[in-house]
């Protein structure tokens, strides 16, 4: 039983609809995921839901609706996103599910016996938007609380918490020696400057059960529930767990449930990468590590932080209109050309900007007219000229295909799937600059340029295979039309994408456009 190479994206809150932002995460991740698939990896990647907490459990009472049903009405909505963003996840978490209880309930009870929690009466203020106690240095220099608190009230209560300070030293210790565990460098080096600066506080993991229902019960101390956050982060061991593996059922002393679970464990444990948003930052790369450490369970390697997107240079607000609703652009642009915009358009990790315009001129430029073009002509020609009969191999773009693939594999590894499309796109630019350079439909008006026309004609489909295998993790169902044009089974693997795979002889079929041309709306 090999270990498996384990994602996850942050798990969203059933507090609402998704938006542009949360499409994003899942998307990179999905690519991600399937790049290290069509590597030859064995990937699991996981995504899910946050259902418990104050945030939900007020929205749920807005609606007048209980806080269960709310989440299930929700989470169709959610998982339906998975669905239409073509996701190829292995499993759907929801933390309201039993197999998250057990878990949660088995690191609770390992923590509260080895010290490392303690119950006392705290008494101070509170924001009740952001679900925490607010200090001193929270208020602003003229004594006031900042409106993104919301309503703050003191506050006496009696509550358990997880003492941090003690693990404080091992952490800075672990992230200065492992340089990739927190990517970007600029959101490690915050991490650590915060560390090295301050004290850090202990963490209250409770929340009493009279002022919010909606959580799970500490298993020591059932009139308090679990905190919201310790509850969430500890998603990403229940799927190991209830899958059988035993990096996780062994330190928390856990059973493997069901029989073919035992039968059939996985290994998962530790995750390979953990892809988040840069606001989630510190509950992933100081409260999650210590949480683990504590509870005696090996780190997660990598924590991947992303930028936040923005609409024309604002926020996303649904209060102000100002949203992009991911499931609209999808149905009327199609999904992969969704996926190529944000991919292409922002880098893991600074903040970007969506428009319209961009959005419509890279569909035109670069989908229809770049690749679709291309793939286009291809065929076509080689339709026209040869009744789509693949001619001898030739070998003239083929120094040019490698590198495209060379340095998608390493933009890969470098969790650059921006990078990675432009060099994708490098070979696309290069063969349609081919077909200027070498004018096919002049060659087939001369007898005597036979072979010529030959040579080019299979150094176009043959880039165009290539460009299908690359894109398979980024535009699944573009590559699957592709190679259905071209006739060739779908490729599971990058290793496909050596030169030479189309053999002489080989029958291509017709040519069809992928990226139907829409006009861009007329300017005011
Ligand atoms: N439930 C917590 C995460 C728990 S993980 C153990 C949460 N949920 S969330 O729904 O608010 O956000 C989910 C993810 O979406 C986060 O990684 C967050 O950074 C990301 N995004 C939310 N808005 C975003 C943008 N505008 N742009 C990009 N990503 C954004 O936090």
């Amino acid at each position: 039983m090999g270990k498996r190479f384990y994602i996850t994206t942050a798990i969203d809150y059933t507090n609402g609809a998704p938006h542009l932002g949360h499409a994003y995460e899942k998307v990179i991740t999905d690519v991600i995921a399937r790049a290290h698939r069509a590597m030859g990896e064995d990937v699991f990647f996981l995504t899910g839901l946050d259902e418990h907490g104050q945030k939900v459990q007020q929205a749920a009472a807005a609606e007048g609706k209980d806080p269960k049903a709310y989440c299930d009405e929700l989470a169709l909505q959610w998982t339906g996103l998975a669905r239409d963003l073509g996701l190829s996840n292995d499993d759907f978490i929801r933390t309201t599910e039993p197999r998250h209880r057990a878990v949660v309930h088995a690191i609770l009870t390992k923590l509260h016996a080895s010290g490392d929690l303690y119950s006392q009466p705290y008494h101070g203020w509170y924001s009740v938007k952001e679900e925490t106690f607010l200090t001193e240095k929270d208020r602003n220099p003229d004594g006031t609380w900042d409106p993104k608190w919301g309503q703050v009230i003191p506050l006496t209560e009696e509550n358990w918490y997880f003492r941090m300070a003690r693990h404080q030293e091992w952490l800075v210790a672990h992230i200065e020696a492992n340089p990739s565990f927190i990517e970007p460098s600029y959101r490690r080096n915050e991490v650590l400057g915060f560390l090295r600066s301050e004290r850090l506080a202990d963490l209250c993991i409770s929340r009493p059960a009279s002022r919010l229902s909606w959580g799970i019960p500490l298993p020591f101390a059932p009139d308090w529930v679990t905190y919201v956050w310790f509850d969430a982060l500890t998603n990403y061991i229940t799927v190991p767990a209830a899958h059988g593996d035993p990096a996780v059922l062994e330190p928390l002393g856990l059973p493997a449930t069901d029989p073919s679970v035992q039968a059939k464990p996985v290994s998962l444990w530790p995750a390979d990468v953990h892809v988040i948003g840069k606001d989630i930052i510190k509950f992933h790369a100081v409260y999650w590590p210590i949480m683990l450490h504590a509870a005696g369970l090996p780190l997660p390697r990598q924590i991947l932080t992303h930028g936040w997107w923005q609409k024309d240079g604002h926020k996303l607000s649904k209060s102000t209109g100002n949203v992009v609703d991911p499931i609209a652009v999808i149905r009327e642009w199609g999904l992969d050309a969704f996926r190529y915009y944000v991919l292409r358009e922002l880098a893991i990790g600074p903040d970007g900007n969506w428009t319209d315009e961009g959005f419509q001129s890279r569909y035109n430029a670069e989908l229809a007219n770049g690749l679709g073009n291309l793939l286009n002509r291809a065929v076509n020609m080689l339709g026209k000229y040869r009744q789509g009969v693949v001619p001898a191999p030739s070998h003239e773009l083929a120094a040019d295909a490698a590198r495209a693939v060379e340095a998608t594999t390493q933009r890969i590894l470098a969790n650059d799937p921006q990078g990675a499309l432009v060099a994708i796109w490098d070979l696309v630019n290069r063969a349609n600059l081919y077909v200027e350079q070498t004018q096919p439909f002049k060659l087939a008006k001369d007898p005597a340029q036979s072979q010529r026309l030959d040579e080019v004609l299979y150094n176009l489909v043959e880039s165009c295979r290539i460009l299908a295998v690359l894109l398979v993790p980024f535009l699944p169902d573009t590559s699957r039309r592709m190679l259905g044009q071209l006739r060739v089974d779908a490729a599971p693997n990058w290793s496909a994408a050596a030169w030479g795979g189309l053999a002489l002889g080989h029958q291509v079929g017709a040519p069809e456009p992928l990226f139907p041309r829409k006009d861009l709306k007329a300017k005011p």
